[in-house]
């Protein structure tokens, strides 16, 4: 009887510690839940095929890069982008500062991500940051947050392309803002996302 009861003890234990095991849920990048509330704009890129960007990183990024640290793991940045308003002529209207007005978000919402502890699960591409870089890319839908499903490698051939800034294509925007405050303009008159020289 005894036995039994040592025995089903020790079941119950095991059962107890896998539960009790922290389980690492995340399986890829994540969207930020609130980020327009949680997160903070540090800048526009405005492009000449009518497309507006708004680039979103959380507070603590902010305070790292003030400090003048290299973006820690635990980074996020968002970045939306939008269709600017168009006239009857076909041409975008511009508000008072000669800036694109905004119009309807285009579907997705990409984001990327710093940490050291990705497993080859977390990922949908073959691609990785080259070198030290620990970052993992996300695409999601604008309205309802749920995965846009498009091909990752994508996202990694073209950011491989600037590792002297951490593969972050607006860290030297994401600076000024750290120390200006001011949201970072920039107008790109390049279409697409081929990049700008900031
Ligand atoms: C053809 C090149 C290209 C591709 C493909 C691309 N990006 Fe980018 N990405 C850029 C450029 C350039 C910027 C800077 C903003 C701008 O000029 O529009 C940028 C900016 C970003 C930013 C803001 C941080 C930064 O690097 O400035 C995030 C987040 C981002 N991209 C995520 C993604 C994700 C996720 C994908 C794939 C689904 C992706 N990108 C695919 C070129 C690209």
């Amino acid at each position: 009887m005894i036995y039994r009861f040592i025995i089903l003890l020790i079941i119950l234990c095991a059962a107890l510690t896998a539960c009790a095991a922290p389980e690492r849920v995340t399986i890829g990048v994540l969207l930020p839940e609130g980020y327009r509330e949680n997160f903070v704009q540090y800048a526009r890129v405005d492009r000449e095929d009518a497309t507006i960007r708004e680039l979103y990183v959380h507070p603590d990024t902010l305070e790292q890069v003030r400090a003048g640290r290299v973006l820690a793991d635990g980074t996020i940045i968002v970045i939306e982008a939008y269709h600017a308003q168009i006239d009857d002529q076909g041409e975008p209207i511009l508000d008072s500062e000669a800036r694109f007005v905004k119009g309807i978000p285009i579907e997705k919402v990409h984001v990327i991500e710093k940490r050291p502890d990705w497993t080859a699960a977390d990922f949908t591409s073959d691609t990785r940051t080259t070198g030290a870089g620990n970052w993992n890319f996300g695409s999601y839908q604008f309205d309802s947050n749920a995965r846009f499903d498009e091909d990752l490698n994508a996202c990694f051939h073209c950011h491989n392309a600037t590792p002297e800034t951490d593969f972050v294509y607006t860290y030297p925007l994401l600076l000024t803002f750290a120390r200006t405050g001011e949201v970072q303009y920039f107008y790109c008159d390049i279409a697409g996302r081929i990049a700008c020289e900031l």
